[in-house]
């Protein structure tokens, strides 16, 4: 209901079962024809493939016009591209540009200024995401009930659940989880590399890698046995490997491709079992050795037994927080790496600030020093996040009730995303150094940027 995208991929369905329902005199030979011509207009730049696009898209534009309030002009545009819609590619390449203002692109809009996200995001709670992240069927099977994807108060109810978990007073319980691992990260790095003048060569992408994937594990299943973290490396490589599917896009976007005998449906079904039977065992694991009940997996699986959460919200909720986010966190931890190595005074003045709170007596000075928001640690942390946006796009957004934005009339149900690079380095907010390293930044003007980073958490 009320989601453009919805209706446009709809609107295909339909196209299709209209063919399959024409009464010809050789229906075998007709339906083979359309198939044909389905599957060849999924390879882009064909010609059936440019025939179809062009009709979906002057369809998309009569049926779904955005006009100014003056009725004169029309919202700027990208053409529709069948089947992976439109932008996939464009928007990535085109962020980076970072020029843009509000745009329009396959039934969704850009919004690239922080006034516009006020308009449009001040009542997010109630708003539409996207089925499937927008990314199709495949993509569903996995994610498809995740926390992040759900709506209104199946958001509300599986959120209540998960906030136990990475609440910011729950911090303290995660810390030991996490030094333990960067621990042994690092033992592991120190056997294996060369050591010059207790010195060795860090490379972040390869050497973190794994890091915040294995904390994360370390925090929801507590201590795996070392046959259960071998068996998680193998599932998350298996999850790779559908992923690289999902975003080529294609016929997986579309639920009828289930029926067919493709590679990637076996991965996937191999996937669903094991990653269930994974989590099934290390719930009893956790209940037989004894672990608490806020035990993330524990917390999870009683809900499930309380009827408070289903099993493929649970399932696909531990594949958000797991997998789906591995390659964010990575980044968001790499980066703060690679911008220290890039400007030693910083890496000189963080290490000062680290000794003197290690020198203050014991271990809850310690915690609070790393859960304090005004230390200088924490602005290398936002200044690096900011400069590196975990994500380029937000995820898709479709609002409740029309609304004016830049003088155009947004219709109630129209999909909304995020640019989070205009917003977050381009903005003239940001000054002439904005595309440069300033931690300072977060120091000095406390109370500006908390603001700022309010209005953007609601996003
Ligand atoms: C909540 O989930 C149920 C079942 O999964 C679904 O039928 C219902 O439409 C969902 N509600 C919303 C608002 O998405
Ligand atoms: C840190 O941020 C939180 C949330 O914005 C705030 O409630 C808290 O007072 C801040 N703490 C410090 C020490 O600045
Ligand atoms: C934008 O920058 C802020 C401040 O560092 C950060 O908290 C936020 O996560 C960034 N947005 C995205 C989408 O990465």
């Amino acid at each position: 209901m009320g989601s453009q995208f919805l209706r446009e991929e709809s609107t295909i369905n339909s196209i299709i079962l209209h063919f399959k329902s024409v009464k010809v005199p050789s229906v075998g030979i007709f339906v083979a024809f359309v198939v044909a011509f389905l599957l060849h207009a999924t390879v882009s730049a064909t010609v059936s493939n440019t025939v179809l696009s062009s009709i979906i898209n002057a369809y998309l534009n009569w049926r779904f016009p955005i006009k100014s309030t003056n009725g004169q002009e029309d919202l700027p545009t990208l053409a529709y591209v069948f089947p992976n819609g439109q932008g996939n590619s464009e928007k990535l390449a085109e962020s980076a540009k970072g020029q843009r203002t509000l745009e329009k692109t396959y039934g969704k809009i850009v919004l690239t200024r922080p006034h516009q996200v006020q308009a449009v995001f001040k009542d997010s709670n109630l708003h539409l995401k996207g089925e499937n992240f927008n990314q199709g069927w495949l993509c569903g099977q996995i994610l498809g009930n995740c926390l992040g994807i759900l709506n209104l108060e199946n958001w509300t109810r599986v959120r209540s659940i998960c906030v136990d978990i990475f609440q910011h007073n729950k911090a303290p319980t995660h810390i030991p989880f996490i030094q333990q691992r960067i621990d042994k990260q690092f033992q592991i790095l120190q056997s294996t590399k060369q050591i010059q003048n207790k010195k060795m060569t860090l490379q972040p992408s390869e050497d973190l890698k794994l890091l915040s994937f294995q904390i994360f594990c370390d925090i929801i299943y507590h201590d795996l046995t070392s046959t259960m973290e071998t068996e998680l490396l193998s599932l998350l490589k298996l999850r790779e490997s559908i992923w690289v599917e999902v975003t080529k896009g294609g016929i997986c976007r579309f639920s009828f491709s289930q029926i067919l005998p493709t590679p990637t449906n076996r991965l996937l079904r191999t996937f669903k079992s094991k990653w269930e039977d994974f989590n099934d065992r290390a719930y009893k694991r956790a209940k037989n050795i004894g672990l608490g009940p806020e035990t993330p997996i524990i917390l999870l699986y009683t809900a499930l037994d309380e009827g408070r959460m289903k099993k493929i919200e649970v399932l696909h909720t531990l594949d958000e927080l797991l997998f789906e986010n591995l390659d964010v966190s990575l980044g968001a931890l790499a980066w703060n790496v690679i911008f220290l190595a890039a400007h030693p005074e910083t890496q000189a003045e963080v290490r000062k600030e680290i000794a003197q709170a290690k020198e203050k007596d014991g271990e809850e000075a310690w915690v609070s020093y790393l859960l304090s928001n005004s230390t200088l640690i924490q602005a290398c942390i936002l200044e690096s996040a900011r400069l590196k946006p975990i994500v380029l796009f937000t995820t898709v957004q479709a609002i409740p009730s029309p609304r004016v934005v830049d003088d155009f009339v947004i219709p109630a149900g129209t999909h909304f995303v995020v640019d989070t690079h205009a917003l977050n380095v381009s903005d003239p907010y940001w000054g002439d150094e904005s595309t440069k390293y300033k931690p300072g930044r977060w120091l000095q003007s406390r109370s500006l940027t908390s603001e700022r980073v309010e209005a953007e958490a609601v996003v």
